[in-house]
């Protein structure tokens, strides 16, 4: 049969029933397990988002504190990604360390090959716990600086800050970066999602899916964009260079960073809660000029573009006032969605068919062969 490629890029393709999450790109909303995000950001903790995606219902306070100390005895690294770490922090990128420690993480993971639901679900978790640790440890060793060890009373969020930093995160910093991890949690069937999904979709391991989503989330048209929008506030300096910077940008047909969305077309409800955040980080910090930059350059893309920032846009700007480099955005991107995509890869396996799309050829037909010396 005659097959046609009716949509690039899949926009309207429904590739998979979910129960994790859910997107109304018109209205802007976005709901975790029926929950809207509006309504959790600032009031839930990321292991009680880790542990709805996962049971797909809030935990009561036993359940969530069985959660919190698995979590914390799983975030020390193995001997094995300890004496990898020094080489990969010397040749590597923040996010080509993340997959290749990732892929490697399957090593010495304690479930071994057991692919059963129970076993899956102890790796997902461990996943979790370990990313916020290769990270800090990543950035400590390339810094020249000591490594600081996981800090067992302080949650997931803040104490990847601390290992980070080396300094204890004051409560409302340790809020903010919460609220970002809960915020960058899940998305729906985004490119790295589905990626893992498909992983996941061949009966590969949990590491295999986990490790192809954070290659898919290394682009700049995905993952990408905190860092670039991060360093376009750099570039432009000063609120009122922003216009013509985006006037400049927009005539050479460049895109502007943290802009546009596949889904949303009015502002994405994560950057409605960032900006907010962006802003009073920013006057808590004694330095609101990051804030500033970004809305000058909001209100520009607006009148000229007619588009909305999307998750990575304010995200840039609350992570730079927190202490975190440039190029630990997209990274940090990564260790919050671990979340999400390991609930998704579970899911895939609860109810599998592999997915294999077809394709709409367009070479040449009924060509005829001949001999290498004869072309
Ligand atoms: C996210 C993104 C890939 C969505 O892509 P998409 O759904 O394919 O949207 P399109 O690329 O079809 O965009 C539609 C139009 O808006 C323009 N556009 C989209 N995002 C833009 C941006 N950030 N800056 C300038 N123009 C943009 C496109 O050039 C296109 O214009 P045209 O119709 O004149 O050709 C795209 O908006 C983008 O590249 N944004 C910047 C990167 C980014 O922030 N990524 C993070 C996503 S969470």
């Amino acid at each position: 049969m005659e097959r046609s490629v009716t949509d690039r890029g899949l926009r309207e393709i429904v590739a998979a029933q979910t129960r994790v999450s859910d997107i109304d790109g018109q209205a802007g909303r976005l709901w975790y397990v029926g929950y809207d995000i509006r309504d959790l950001a600032g009031k839930i903790s990321y292991e009680e988002v880790v542990h709805l995606l996962h049971e797909l219902r809030l935990p009561n306070q036993a359940e969530l504190d069985a959660l919190h100390d698995f979590m914390v005895e799983e975030r020390e690294v193995s001997k094995f990604l300890r004496e990898l770490m020094p080489t990969l922090a010397q040749q590597t990128s923040p996010m080509s360390m993340l997959r290749t420690s990732v892929s490697a993480a399957s090593a010495y993971d304690p479930d071994g090959w057991d692919d059963s639901a129970e076993a899956d679900r102890r790796k997902a978790l461990r996943l979790i716990a370990k990313t916020p640790t290769l990270l800090a440890m990543y950035h400590r060793l390339r810094t020249g600086q000591e490594i600081v060890p996981p800090n067992t009373k302080l949650p997931h969020a803040a104490n990847f800050l601390h290992m980070l930093l080396g300094l204890e995160p004051s409560q409302e910093d340790a809020e903010v970066i919460d609220t970002t991890f809960v915020l960058y949690a899940d998305h729906t069937m985004n490119a790295s999602t589905f990626t893992a999904r498909i992983v996941a979709s061949t009966l590969a391991d949990m590491f295999s899916a986990i490790t192809a989503a954070i290659a898919a989330l290394k682009g700049p048209l995905h993952g990408g964009a905190n860092e670039e929008s991060m360093k376009m506030l750099e570039e432009v300096g000063s609120p009122d260079r922003a216009e013509a910077y985006v006037r400049d940008r927009l005539e050479r047909h460049q895109k502007v960073m943290g802009f546009g969305h596949a889904v949303y077309k009015t502002m994405d409800p994560r950057a409605v809660v960032l900006k907010r955040l962006s802003k009073e980080t920013g006057e808590r910090h004694g330095d609101t000029s990051w804030f500033e930059i970004s809305e000058a350059i909001e209100r520009t893309v607006a009148e000229q573009k007619g588009l909305f920032p999307n998750v990575d846009f304010y995200a840039a700007s609350v992570y730079h006032t927190l202490g975190i480099p440039t190029d630990l955005m997209t990274p940090i991107f990564a260790v919050a969605r671990m979340a999400g995509w390991t609930a998704h890869v579970r899911e895939q396996y609860a109810d599998n068919r592999v997915i294999r799309p077809g394709s709409e050829y367009i070479g040449p037909r009924d060509q005829s062969w001949v001999p290498i010396d004869e072309r």
